[in-house]
């Protein structure tokens, strides 16, 4: 099967950028949250995005206009999957609101669709099994910033099937994507490697072995980082982090156990950019 047309089931951190990913790479992509205020914030953080692109010259306005002519927005999942080949669902990092998403795509969507999450630690195997169509279900995990970054590792569940994989492989190829297939297991390999670190770098400000900045600054200027470890766990959401954690820990035991200052900073609301507050402070303009 060809992919023709796709849906990104949330418009937050990430949803909104695979939706450019998807439009810029030519797809009519229907965009979907649950109510109008979150659309309207995941379309204006994508008008952002172009807008950036444009002040550094990396895109014409014309260019920008054209990408967002191929999307839509709503609130009806419904409407948005009907007549899609593929859906990717991008909600919060919640194994039950996943399933709840997939078995409603498995009701609305067209035999044909392929379901994808891009669920950062959860099992694949579990979403597929809410659905009838477990061959047809696999994970596209984007990594932040969606838009600009080259890789997605791609997921296959124990059923998925090859055809689904290769379709999958060949639109993101078309995105302009580079693609690594991986077993599922939670965190797969990017994440299984890198949020641990991050949520070390928790502890490390916890005990006071140095503060946020000169943490930050060890890693980018010591070890090459583009970013440093706590300035991108507030550009990727702290709650998302903690999420992921608690996947890893109740997954793969104790040696993961989210660092309690993370789980104080969320329950403090602190959750990062998305806030205005997370480790740094930041001015919502
Ligand atoms: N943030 C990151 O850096 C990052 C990186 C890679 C993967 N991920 C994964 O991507 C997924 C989304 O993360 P995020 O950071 O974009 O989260 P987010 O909190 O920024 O956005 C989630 C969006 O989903 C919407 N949503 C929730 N339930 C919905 C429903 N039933 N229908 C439609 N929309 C719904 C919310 O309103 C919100 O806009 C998670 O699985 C996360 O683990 C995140």
């Amino acid at each position: 099967m060809e992919i023709k047309k796709v849906a990104v089931i949330g418009m937050g951190t990430m949803g909104s950028q695979i939706g450019i990913v998807c439009a810029r790479g030519g797809f009519q992509t229907a965009m979907v949250d649950v109510n109008s205020i979150q659309v309207e914030n995941g379309m204006n953080s994508i008008r952002k995005f172009f807008k950036g692109q444009e002040k550094k010259g990396k895109i014409g306005r014309e260019s920008s206009e054209k990408i967002l002519s191929h999307m839509t927005s709503g609130t009806m999942i419904e409407e948005a999957v009907e007549d899609v080949d593929l859906v990717i669902e991008a909600v919060f990092e919640d194994v039950e609101v996943k399933k709840n998403i997939f078995r409603k795509l498995d009701k609305t969507s067209p035999s044909k669709t392929i379901l994808a999450s891009n669920t950062s630690t959860l099992w694949v195997a579990e979403l597929a099994a809410a659905t009838n169509r477990p061959q047809q279900c696999l994970g596209t995990h984007f990594l932040i910033p969606a838009a600009l970054t080259p890789m997605v590792e791609v997921v296959r569940g124990p059923v998925t099937s090859d055809a689904t994989h290769n379709t999958v492989i060949d639109f993101l190829t078309k995105c302009g994507k580079e693609t690594v297939t991986v077993a599922d297991f939670p965190g797969f390999v990017i994440n299984r490697l890198y949020l641990p670190m991050v949520n070390e770098a928790f502890f490390a400000l916890e005990t006071s072995i140095a503060t946020a900045e000169e943490i930050d600054r060890s890693c980018v200027k010591g070890l090459g980082f583009p970013l440093g470890p706590l300035a991108a766990a507030d550009a990727f959401g702290l709650d998302i982090l903690l999420a992921c954690m608690k996947t890893f820990h109740q997954e793969l035991g104790d040696k993961y156990r989210p660092c309690p200052l993370l789980v104080k900073l969320v329950k403090a609301g602190h959750l990062g950019r998305k806030s205005g507050q997370g480790v740094y402070s930041y001015n919502h303009k």
